[in-house]
């Protein structure tokens, strides 16, 4: 019988480069934020810039990764309870949206605040908005806001894929592997 992509057991290779080259991108852009330093100094110029290489890649690999879910689809869920299946699929749909919304504040965030968005060694500049001071501040807010919140989101989600590992025994996390 002819199996379809959406029904193979496993993620996609390119899927599960997708999932860890993301995980591994916004750990790196947390991480830079944590150890920045104070205003002024060179480890806060060099960590920024690695924060908003790190981000701008998510964005990047976070086109590409809806472009190729929309494409092959994802294997079929493990069976569970309604419950347990509706609150994973909310949290698969919040950390999409995270990985597109939150780099295009911080790009928006500099951007309003007048400049480019520049990436070290990169002959580029993002441009995506106009001045405004008012906005600005909004932005900021908001990029802070949902970057400490997805602390929690992901930390639960790593902490259910763990679970199903462990404690359920299933296949959850292998085939993301
Ligand atoms: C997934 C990607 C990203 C994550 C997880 C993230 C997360 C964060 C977090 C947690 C903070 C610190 C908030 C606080 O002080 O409480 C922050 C600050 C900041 N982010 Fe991002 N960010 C991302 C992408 C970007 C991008 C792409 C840019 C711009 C190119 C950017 C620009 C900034 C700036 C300028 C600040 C400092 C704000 C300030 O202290 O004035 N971020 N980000
Ligand atoms: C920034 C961090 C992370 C983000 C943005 C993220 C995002 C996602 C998304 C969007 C999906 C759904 C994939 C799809 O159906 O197309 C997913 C699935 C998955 N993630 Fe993550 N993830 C992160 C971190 C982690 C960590 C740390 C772990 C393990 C400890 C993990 C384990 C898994 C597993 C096992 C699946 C498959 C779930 C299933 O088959 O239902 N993720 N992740």
């Amino acid at each position: 019988m002819a199996t379809f992509p959406a029904a193979s057991e496993r993620y996609s290779k390119p899927a599960i480069f997708f999932h860890w080259a993301i995980f591994l991108l916004v750990a790196l852009a947390y991480l830079a934020i944590e150890v920045r330093g104070p205003k002024g100094t060179d480890s806060r110029a060099f960590w920024s810039n690695v924060h908003f290489w790190a981000g701008t890649l998510v964005l990047a690999l976070a086109v590409l990764r809806l472009i190729w879910r929309l494409w092959q689809g994802a294997p079929h869920e493990i069976d569970s309870n309604r419950v347990l299946t509706f609150l994973s699929r909310l949290v698969h749909l919040a950390l999409y949206v995270f990985i597109f919304v939150q780099p295009l504040l911080g790009i928006l965030m500099i951007n309003t605040g007048g400049h480019p968005v520049t990436l070290a060694g990169l002959d580029l500049q993002i441009v995506i908005a106009d001045a405004d001071p008012l906005a600005r501040k909004v932005l900021k807010d908001v990029h802070e806001l949902i970057g400490n919140a997805f602390y929690w989101v992901i930390g639960i989600h790593a902490l259910a894929a763990i679970a199903h590992h462990l404690i359920f025994r299933d296949n959850t996390l292998r085939r993301m592997i």
